[in-house]
């Protein structure tokens, strides 16, 4: 995720640019660039670490010439911290070339490794200065023409990308090409733009046209050129923009958290990206650290919040496939209990912002008593991630919405794929049995676009019939647990509803005393196919709430029919094993918490008395 703009018109560009990332500032805001070729021709470049404001004040500081044509970035780091070198644009043709980029290059480091036997130097740890080196030579090696450039190098990218160029020789011209990642063109009056999303120019145009997978366009203030990887001419989709310049800051959603939702299937996608090579993982970032994880004789997960509840998740994965024992801790209850942790100890953190207080002191204690640690975080080169001995990012892209939506489906990923590393590298699993469960990951992000795609409307239907309830259970046993722990804390915190999450079998050790009748409670059911004892026990535990009135809402997989009989509603996720059918069980509770707050009219991106990141212990 980050935010893209390219212009190029009779007016002066950087103002544009400026605005344009403004707009764009919270897909990522890491860092922030633009280039600019001004009007005597030369290529002058800014850029700087931190948000678009240290930007507008080096820009003040060192003011770049006039000039028509530019591209401007802001970052979501995926390789390489926020500093100022790994900002956007990189250069490249003796900086005559400017390149920017979102999305990830699986293949950079094969590339940067050519490119360097042939000669060339890097300033940046990214896998976007690899593009743009690539794109330089290639320029260099066919006379100057910057579009088949760009076609000989996306053909040797693999991965998610969109990268735009201007190059000093060709004022007035901005190249961009998509694969996996989003580009858009604004068709202005003498004047085109390119963007993230049509956030960045709503405000000078409406009239956009839609780029295609693996496409390439040209744009120049009288024209624009789309072509495929092939070379091939392309017809585009135009379309008018419907949303004003605030809504489509939400991609024109009406929050973000609507937005992040929808983003689920991405984010799993995207934290997979680069880390599974036919069927096997291969988490670069962990290259080298094979004796660490031989070396641990336990894990214990720390967290706070949905976080927590991730790590709960992950903790069935790391021991049915990894075979160490876990223990789930919360960090500020962690921190204080004198835990017995050692040298053989690997601690996992988990934090989509990195600056939970509550977490980074507990990762502090745990490295003081000689503890590995490691660091699943979505945001990079934040203080939690820079405390720990490893690090494995999500890429959910920036999490906007104080309720954590695709962070948390984005954790799970990413413990997922810890645990099948783990399991590799202690020989617990064969390759078989870790092709068996990478295919199961490889399959979420689709199963997710299933259910929101089928459901939405509906959960949101029902969850405005309830709007006036006030109090919520959560049941789910085995993975299902934490899952309904996760759908409580969703619903409570952003519609201020009572709601609380049980393990399905502690039902008779008391809750089952809140039940009466009409009262709301969401089962998540195994799979039948799965796990059919667990499966048993939990439609037994329906049947005891159901004979004394509950309003039954099962989550259960597509088929199963002993559920219906037995609930008032049945939302359906598609067949999965057994540690991702819950997975899957989580995005109807996150619409249901959504659509009912929604009801309410409250504020689902900012509810009361949270914050985003709880930076105090
Ligand atoms: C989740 O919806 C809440 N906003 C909260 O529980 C959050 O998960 C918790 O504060 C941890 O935040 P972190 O992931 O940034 O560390
Ligand atoms: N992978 C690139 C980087 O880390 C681009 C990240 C983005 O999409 O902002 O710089």
């Amino acid at each position: 995720m980050c935010g893209i703009v390219g212009y190029v018109g009779p007016r002066q560009s950087e103002a544009i640019l400026i605005a344009g990332l403004a707009r764009l500032e919270y897909r990522g805001y890491d860092s922030a660039g633009i280039a600019v070729i001004d009007d005597g021709g030369h290529l002058g470049m800014r850029k700087k670490a931190g948000k678009l404001n240290a930007l507008r004040d080096d820009l003040k500081a060192h003011a770049l010439p006039d000039g028509t044509t530019g591209i401007g970035h802001t970052r979501w780091a995926t390789h390489g911290g926020p500093t100022d070198a790994n900002a956007h644009p990189h250069l490249a043709d003796d900086d005559r070339l400017a390149v920017i980029h979102n999305g990830i290059v699986e293949n950079y480091a094969s590339l940067k490794g050519d490119l360097i036997s042939k000669g060339y130097a890097f300033r940046s740890e990214t896998d976007t200065e690899v593009a743009a080196v690539l794109l330089g030579r290639e320029y260099r090696a066919n006379g100057g023409d910057l579009v088949e450039a760009f076609r000989t190098t996306v053909n040797r990218l693999e991965g998610a990308f969109t990268l735009l160029a201007v190059h000093q020789d060709h004022p007035g011209l901005v190249v961009g090409a998509r694969r996996n990642s989003p580009l858009v063109i604004g068709i202005g009056e003498g004047e085109n733009f390119l963007a993230s999303d049509v956030a960045a120019f709503v405000e000078h145009t409406r009239s956009a046209l839609a780029i295609g997978q693996d496409e390439i366009v040209a744009i120049t203030p009288s024209g624009v050129e789309v072509t495929d990887f092939a070379g091939n001419a392309v017809e585009v989709e135009p379309f008018e923009v419907t949303w004003d310049a605030t809504a489509a800051e939400k991609g024109g959603w009406p929050s973000f958290m609507a937005k992040e939702v929808s983003e689920e299937p991405e984010a799993v996608a995207n934290t997979l990206r680069g880390r599974i090579r036919d069927g096997a993982v291969a988490i670069p970032e962990l290259d080298g650290l094979d004796e660490l994880f031989r070396d641990i004789s336990r894990i214990v997960v720390i967290a706070a919040g949905t976080a927590a509840y991730a790590g709960m998740v992950g903790k069935y994965a790391l021991e049915q496939w990894a075979r160490v024992p876990v223990d789930v801790d919360l960090a500020h209850e962690f921190h204080y209990r004198d835990p017995v942790i050692g040298p053989d100890t690997l601690v996992v953190s988990i934090s989509q912002s990195g600056e939970t207080m509550d977490t980074l002191m507990a990762v502090k204690y745990a490295r003081e008593r000689g503890a590995k640690t490691l660091s699943i975080c979505n945001t990079q080169g934040a203080t939690i991630p820079r405390e720990s001995d490893a690090i494995v990012y999500t890429h959910a892209g920036p999490e906007v919405a104080v309720a954590s939506t695709k962070a948390f489906v984005a954790q799970i990923t990413a413990l997922y794929l810890l645990a099948l590393h783990i399991a590799s590298v202690r020989g617990t699993l064969s390759a078989t049995e870790i092709a068996q469960q990478v295919l199961e990951l490889e399959a979420l992000p689709a199963k997710i676009q299933h259910i929101l795609d089928t459901d939405q409307s509906r959960i949101e239907q029902f969850a405005h019939w309830m709007a006036d309830t006030r109090s919520v259970l959560f049941l789910g046993r085995h993975v299902g647990y934490p899952i309904a722990l996760e759908g409580a804390l969703k619903l409570k915190e952003i519609s201020y509803i009572h709601a609380e999450g049980f393990a399905a079998g502690e039902l008779k050790h008391g809750p089952i005393a809140l039940i009466e009748p009409g009262q709301p409670v969401f089962v998540i059911v195994p799979s039948p196919r799965e796990s059919a004892l667990l499966h048993s026990k939990v439609v037994s535990n329906i049947r005891e709430i159901h004979a004394r009135g509950a309003r039954v809402i099962a989550v259960a997989e597509e088929g199963d029919a002993a559920v219906l009989p037995i609930s008032d509603e049945v939302l359906h996720i598609p067949l999965a094993g057994p540690l991702f059918g819950p997975v899957l069980g989580v995005v109807p509770l996150h619409i249901f918490a959504m659509g009912l707050a929604t009801s309410k009219g409250l504020d689902v991106d900012q509810p009361r008395n949270l914050a985003k990141s709880v930076t105090v212990e």
